[in-house]
């Protein structure tokens, strides 16, 4: 095995492994890609205080999300198509994920259903749902994650239509792929990941296909989220999911004070700040820009979690010293996914919590649940001075 000592290491080997439609998908911001690119390189606008001789043994990065023990604070991310991106994946991820001791949270845009996961995985995992028109496929998604024993149920808000990535359209992106000559010529390039992929029965979204009623190509994502998501959304129907489910609920999608004001009145458990990644609004403020002031909103009145950049243990430090409880990875563990399976996602998070560690004791800090601004320089005006 190659020896993997960054998350890059993982994405170079990614990029060979899997077919180029499911690594663009992976890889895309929407439109520029100003705010894909800025979630991340914004990170490098906060450094870290670098403290000596004060004694770092004993150090622990375990916490609690959601009042979920973690051995550190970090969660996987809902990803759409994760099974497309190595055979099985959401159940392989999932896997990792509880060995790791974190959270694993499946997307609505699944491979694998979560019925699958259920079956393979013996912990508790997070059910990503989207805001869709259908009440019934909603209060079924729901129930579902109930009977599947889902210990907290995420909603997706910033997705009330798509946010436009160039190369999906271009690629003919759906699952499983459309046999073009361009994709078959892409997919006799990578062998290992067909062959896999030909020994499972889980190549369609596994949670839709023969679930949602009146989805004319439930292959394809674009036309599924045109016709099934809510435009319409408002709060108060937000209020209407909260009812449908009576576990921890988690909103994802936050990126302005306002917003996050009203996910507290509705009743969440934690918030996201997110932009998606940067696949829906391009032009938005990145995540970490945008936490500060959402943090001054919300005090400790809610959970704050973080996601879109997050690529390294840095990272994760300097959000939590910014005020998130955790952070959420997802193209982080999806290239480990791509490049080795299990084994890659494992290795995905044990680079993420070295990084962590390491960089936690040279700040002076053994416990991560004592890490805060102490620990950073901010720049004046990192997050903003807007005028009004
Ligand atoms: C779905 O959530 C996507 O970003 O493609």
């Amino acid at each position: 095995m190659p020896v993997i000592t960054e998350i890059e290491d993982l994405k170079r080997i990614y990029k060979r492994r899997v077919p180029r439609m499911f690594y663009d998908y992976c890889e895309s911001g929407s439109w520029t890609e100003q705010t894909f690119r800025e979630n991340s390189s914004d990170f490098d606008d906060l450094y870290l205080r670098q403290r000596v001789a004060i004694d770092m043994t004993g150090r622990s990065t375990a916490t609690q999300l959601i009042g979920q023990d973690v051995a550190m604070p970090v969660a996987l991310a809902p990803v759409g198509l994760t099974g497309m991106q190595h055979a099985d994946g959401e159940i392989l991820a999932a896997k990792a994920a509880e060995t790791f001791g974190v959270p694993y949270t499946l997307s609505t845009m699944s491979i694998c259903s979560i019925e699958d996961v259920a079956e393979h995985t013996s912990k508790p995992f997070w059910l990503q749902v989207y805001t869709l028109k259908d009440d019934d496929f909603m209060q079924r998604l729901f129930d579902r994650a109930k009977d599947a024993k889902c210990s907290a149920a995420v909603i997706t808000v910033d997705l009330q239509m798509l946010g436009q990535r160039h190369k999906d359209i271009k690629n003919g992106l759906s699952a499983p792929p459309k046999l073009t000559a361009r994709s078959i010529l892409d997919m006799s390039w990578r062998v290992a990941w067909g062959l896999e992929m030909l020994q499972t029965k889980r190549r369609f979204f596994g949670n839709i296909v023969g679930h949602a009623a009146g989805v004319d190509d439930p292959s394809s994502l674009s036309t599924w989220t045109a016709e099934s998501f809510d435009q319409a959304l408002n709060w108060d129907r937000i209020r209407e999911f909260r009812k449908m489910w009576d576990g921890p609920l988690i909103i994802k999608g936050i990126l302005d004070p306002r917003d996050a004001l009203e996910a507290l009145n509705v009743g969440a458990d934690a918030i996201v700040v997110s932009n998606h990644g940067g696949r829906q609004l391009d032009g938005a403020l990145s995540s970490i820009r945008a936490l500060g002031p959402i943090m001054d909103a919300v005090g400790d009145r809610i959970e704050v979690h973080l996601d879109s950049g997050v690529r390294s243990g840095q990272d994760v430090l300097k959000a939590v010293a910014m005020g998130a409880k955790g952070c959420w990875i997802g193209r982080a563990y999806i290239y480990g996914l791509g490049a080795m399976g299990e084994k890659g996602v494992s290795e995905a998070l044990r680079v993420i919590h070295k990084e962590l560690d390491t960089s936690m004791g040279l700040c002076g800090r053994t416990d991560i649940n004592a890490v805060n601004r102490d620990i950073l320089m901010v720049p004046k005006g990192f997050s903003g001075d807007w005028e009004e």
